[in-house]
C-alpha cells in the first residue's frame, strides 16, 4: 500500500484526502490511499523519518509548516527553492524532494477567474508560506503594483526584498491597515477565517458596488473549507467573491502528478465531489 498525508495544524477542515482518493479511485491505483494527520513542529522528522523508511510514500503540506519542512528535504524543485515553501514532498532515489505546486494552482485560479483590468493593483493580506506563491502567480498574471499587510512585519519586509525586481511597486502597511489607493484585486493568504469567528478588521467600505456598470473588485479568500467572513462581507458589498477552491484543485492536481505522472482532469464530477463542502 502506498500511504499519502497531508499535515498541518489545524488539519480537520482538508479535503485533500476526499480529492486524492477520489482521484486514485478513478485511475485505478487501488493501492493508493490518502489520509490527514494533525502534527506540531516536533513530529515533522518523524514523518520524513516515515517517508525514509517507505511507511508513507508521500505528503502535503499545509498552515504553519510550509517553511519550517524546508530543513527536512534533501532536494528542493526550483519553485520551492525559488519561494521558500514546499507543499509537496516525494521521495526519489532514497532522498526526499520538496515541491511547491500552490503557485501553478493560484495561477489557475486567476486564469479560471476572468480577471482582466483588475490585476494592475493587488492588496495582500497576509505573509505566510504560501503568500510568496501567490506573489509568483500574481507576477506571471500581470500584477503591477502590490500592497502588503502581515500582523508580523518582518515576513512581509522579507517578501518585499523576495520580489522587488519582478513588481513595480511593494508597499508594506501596518497589519489591518489598507492602502490609500482602492486596489483591483484583495487576497487574503492568512489562516483568519479557518475559525468561524476570525475576523479581519478592515473597513473596506469604497469598495462597495451596487451598480452593474461599476467598477467591480475582486475579493479572493484561499481558505475552501467554507465562506469566511472575509467573503461573506465582499458578497455583500457586491464585489466578486472567489474562495479557495480552484487553486486548492490545481495545487493538488499539480502534487497528484508529481506523486503518479498522471495529470488529473478537473472536470465536472471533481467539482460536485465538493458541492456541498
Ligand atoms: P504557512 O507557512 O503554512 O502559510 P504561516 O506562516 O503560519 O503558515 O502563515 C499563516 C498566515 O496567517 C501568516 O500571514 C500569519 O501572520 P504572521 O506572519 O504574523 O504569523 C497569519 N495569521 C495567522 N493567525 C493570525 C492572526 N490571529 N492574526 C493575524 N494574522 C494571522
Amino acid at each position: 500500500m502506498k500511504k499519502y498525508l497531508v499535515i498541518g495544524n489545524p488539519i480537520k477542515h482538508s479535503l485533500s484526502p476526499k480529492l486524492h482518493n477520489y482521484w486514485f479511485k478513478k485511475y485505478n491505483l487501488s493501492n493508493h490511499n490518502y489520509d490527514k494527520r494533525k502534527v506540531t513542529e516536533d513530529d515533522l522528522k518523524k514523518v520524513i523519518l516515515e517517508i525514509k523508511n517507505d511507511k508513507l510514500a508521500g505528503l502535503n503540506i499545509t498552515v504553519p509548516f510550509k517553511r519550517s519542512i524546508i530543513p527536512f528535504c534533501d532536494i528542493l524543485d526550483k519553485t520551492a527553492e525559488d519561494l521558500r515553501s514546499v507543499n509537496t514532498i516525494s521521495k526519489k532515489n532514497g532522498k526526499i524532494i520538496g515541491w511547491n505546486t500552490d503557485s501553478l494552482g493560484f495561477l489557475d485560479c486567476l486564469k479560471a477567474s476572468n480577471i482582466m483590468d483588475e490585476k494592475k493593483s493587488v492588496f495582500i493580506l497576509g505573509a505566510g508560506g504560501v503568500t510568496s506563491a501567490v506573489l509568483d502567480a500574481l507576477w506571471g498574471f500581470g500584477s503591477k503594483q502590490i500592497y502588503l499587510s502581515n500582523r508580523t512585519k518582518d515576513k512581509a519586509i522579507e517578501l518585499k526584498n523576495m520580489f522587488k525586481d519582478k513588481f513595480d511597486k511593494i508597499e508594506i502597511l501596518n497589519w489591518e491597515e489598507k492602502p490609500k489607493k482602492k486596489c483591483g484585486i484583495v487576497i487574503n493568504t492568512t489562516s483568519m477565517g479557518l475559525a468561524k469567528t476570525d475576523l479581519i478588521n478592515i473597513d473596506f467600505n469604497e469598495y462597495e458596488n451596487k451598480k452593474s456598470n461599476q467598477e467591480k473588485s475582486i475579493f479572493i479568500d484561499l481558505i475552501y473549507s467554507q465562506k469566511t467572513n472575509f467573503l461573506k462581507a465582499a458578497e455583500k458589498r457586491g464585489n466578486l467573491a472567489i474562495d479557495g477552491k480552484i487553486m486548492f484543485l490545481g495545487q493538488a492536481k499539480y502534487s497528484f502528478n508529481i506523486w503518479t505522472n498522471i495529470l488529473p482532469k478537473i472536470d465536472t464530477n471533481t467539482l460536485e465531489l465538493f458541492k456541498n463542502d
